[in-house]
């Protein structure tokens, strides 16, 4: 984060107690926090009994005879999906509406509990006739349809492992993903509809499975674009194979342990990391957090994350969170301007919309359009809001409450990641007193640090490091055939023999009331849009290309989508006078997008002659952060060439 972001951070001091209305009925009391402070793993032990149902119950809550690798309720068993399923259809709520889906062009689909747990019995059937079983890796790549809700949970129900592939990702990161985890299967669509249009999906899995190589033996293609395919032996229809097979299928019970889901994310390395999520820890924090951070009451709110299914977000707070509490969502394919603007707060009209969770960036690009748009709906249901993937600036913090919010809806900022698998740090409604900007206190059960970059705990309002010290049900249990890499990236960096610290690559500083404000990542990745770019990924992609000798990627602090890709580029020579720096910052831009996807594609491509590296040769990418963002370059002493930063600020003037 920039030092102006923290500026303006300090601006806004007004402060939002809970309204005694909302205090009333509110899910969350402050007796959680008490519990958890007096017996942390008493407190996890309960939730995991009252969250879920277990086909045998557990004895042990967490060993961690073997840190950095945690077990949790490990000798319990149950099925994730009977949990998001079956068990609300025999308590009687099977009529409940468990999804309002709303397709881009405005088609509809209402999925009861009954008529969802079906359509995944039915799906886990022709899986299982697939040879789907207990630990195969699934590859989804769909669009946000039922389909993929369907599809992660039949995978889930056979005990096998959902590898969920973001739809805007290139056919090489789909391969790449694909091969990492030695897929079986793979269920795309023909397409789906964005901004209007049908994209393909199919041509890409075709191109990443083109050499016949893989370990992947079918293709299940869901039906959704109408586009024209090309067809291979391997292919099979989702229509014809699921909608013969039977209703009836019994949920199996597997071990608390069993892996769930692996999703790739970025790393400080050009290569993602398949972080793994199990089972029974898992849907504890997530159904757990889902109900007190949002204050569901499942039986009168309607429910609507934005997020992707392919983003941890979606797997969390669209799918296992949601449906293990029996709660009535919407879900919505295309983008929040098509066909209009208004398309969201739309929605939120047409539905009821009581709580509402989303990413800062979708509110900053609101804001700028003006409150007239969202002023044409009735948004007067919404009762709870709901930020994450940034620091959500309390400009916008503002914006959002008294826009959507009719001034008074409470907003949780909730700060968590890919790997934490659920929220670690948030407000509560109708608890904590709100504080814009502030992602404000570890949820109850959870224990955050702040460290110095010695280890030793740094005092407010001095900022240092963010730790998670103690070990949390829905944390990641490793990287995907990588436990060297696991114990490296996250436990390495502050652990000791006597207690293991979990470095979650996040700056961050505590205030005088207790209150976290975080501050942007401290490491190679950057924070696009609310989604995670490595730098060193996105150089791998440039010097990929036969015109690039060299390749320097920041993220620069953007208005809009809080960093930017912004690449600093050496042609090689044969090349660097038959390009204009246009073309070759068009063409570079391209490249980008075809190689990793559309979110990494740069905002800018500078074609630079040199670049600031230290005299090991190390890039000083601080250096050309103050280039991007349009600031007097800092210090450059340690440059083995002091004079390249002049050269490179002269030529982008
Ligand atoms: O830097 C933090 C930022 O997003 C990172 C995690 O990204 P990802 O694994 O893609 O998960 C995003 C959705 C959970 C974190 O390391 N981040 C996420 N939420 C917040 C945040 N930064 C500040 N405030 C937040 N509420």
């Amino acid at each position: 984060m920039t030092s102006n972001s923290i500026d303006s951070l300090l601006h806004e001091e007004r402060r939002f107690p809970p309204s005694p209305d909302f205090t009333e009925g509110s899910v969350a009391s402050p007796a959680l926090y008490e519990q958890a402070k007096a017996d942390r793993l008493a407190f996890w032990a309960d939730r995991a009994r009252e969250q879920l149902h277990w086909h045998t119950p557990f004895t042990q809550t967490l060993d961690w005879s073997n840190p950095p690798f945690a077990k949790w309720f490990a000798d319990g068993t149950l099925n994730v999906a009977y949990n998001c399923l079956d068990r609300h259809v025999l308590a009687g709520n099977g009529d409940r509406v468990a999804i309002h889906w709303e397709g881009e062009p405005g088609d509809t689909r209402t999925l009861t509990y009954a008529e969802l747990t079906s359509e995944v019995s039915k799906a886990a059937n022709a899986l299982a006739a697939l040879g789907i079983g207990q630990g195969d890796r699934v590859a989804i790549y769909l669009p946000v349809i039922p389909e993929a809700v369907i599809a992660m949970l039949a995978v889930a129900r056979l005990g096998a492992v959902h590898s969920v592939v973001f739809g805007g990702f290139s056919a090489e990161s789909l391969r790449s993903r694909i091969d990492d985890a030695s897929a079986k299967l793979v269920i795309t669509a023909d397409g789906g509809w964005r901004k209007g249009k049908v994209f393909p999906l199919k041509p890409a899995v075709d191109a990443a499975l083109a050499d016949n190589a893989s370990t992947v033996e079918h293709v299940l293609v869901v039906r959704r674009g109408e586009n024209d395919v090309q067809w291979n032996e391997r292919d099979l229809w989702w229509h014809e194979v699921v909608s013969s097979a039977s209703a009836e299928h019994e949920a199996e019970a597997f071990e608390a342990e069993n892996p769930l889901f692996i999703l790739y994310t970025s790393g400080t390395t050009g290569k993602p990391k398949g972080i793994l999520h199990t089972s029974g820890g898992y849907l504890t924090q997530a159904s757990f957090t889902h109900k007190n951070v949002f204050d569901l009451h499942p039986e009168k709110d309607v429910y609507w994350c934005t997020a992707d299914v392919g983003w941890i977000t979606g797997h969390s707070y669209v799918v296992y969170g949601p449906l293990a509490n029996g709660a009535t969502q919407v879900l919505y394919e295309g983008t929040p301007d098509t066909p209009h603007p208004g398309r969201w707060w739309e929605i939120i009209e047409k539905y009821g919309v009581t709580i509402f969770y989303t990413a800062p960036t979708a509110i900053r690009s609101f804001m700028k359009l003006g409150r007239e748009i969202p002023d044409g709906f009735d948004l007067s249901s919404i009762r709870v809001l709901g930020s994450v993937g940034e620091p959500i600036n309390p400009e916008a913090w503002i914006w959002y409450r008294d826009v959507i919010g009719a001034g008074k809806a409470p907003i949780v900022d909730t700060w968590w990641q890919t790997e934490t698998g659920a929220i670690m740090i948030s407000a509560l409604p109708g608890i904590t007193t709100l504080k814009p900007g502030s992602a404000q206190v570890p949820i109850p059960g959870i224990k955050i640090d702040i460290l110095g970059e010695d280890g030793t705990r740094v005092d407010p309002p001095q900022g240092g490091l963010l730790v998670v010290s103690e070990p949390w049900p829905s944390m990641l249990r490793g990287i995907w055939g990588d436990p060297e890499r696991f114990a490296d990236t996250y436990w390495s960096r502050f652990s000791t023999p006597e207690a293991y610290k979990y470095f979650a690559g996040d700056g961050a500083h505590v205030d005088a009331d207790g209150d976290i404000w975080l501050l942007g990542r401290v490491d190679d990745v950057m924070n696009v849009s609310g989604h995670r770019l490595s730098t060193t990924e996105i150089e791998s992609a440039l010097v990929s290309h036969p015109i690039v000798a060299e390749a320097a990627v920041v993220g620069a602090a953007d208005e809009q989508t809080g960093q930017a890709v912004v690449a600093f580029v050496i042609l090689r020579s044969e090349h660097a006078d038959a390009q204009t720096p246009d073309e070759a910052s068009t063409l570079l831009r391209a490249h980008v997008a075809s190689a990793i996807g559309a979110i990494a594609r740069p905002r800018q491509v500078f074609v630079v002659t040199e670049l600031p590296k230290t005299r090991s040769g190390k890039i000083m990418r601080r250096l050309l952060q103050d280039v991007a963002e349009g600031r007097e370059v800092g210090d450059t002493t340690t440059l083995a060439d002091t004079a390249v930063m002049q050269i490179i600020s002269d030529k982008l003037k």
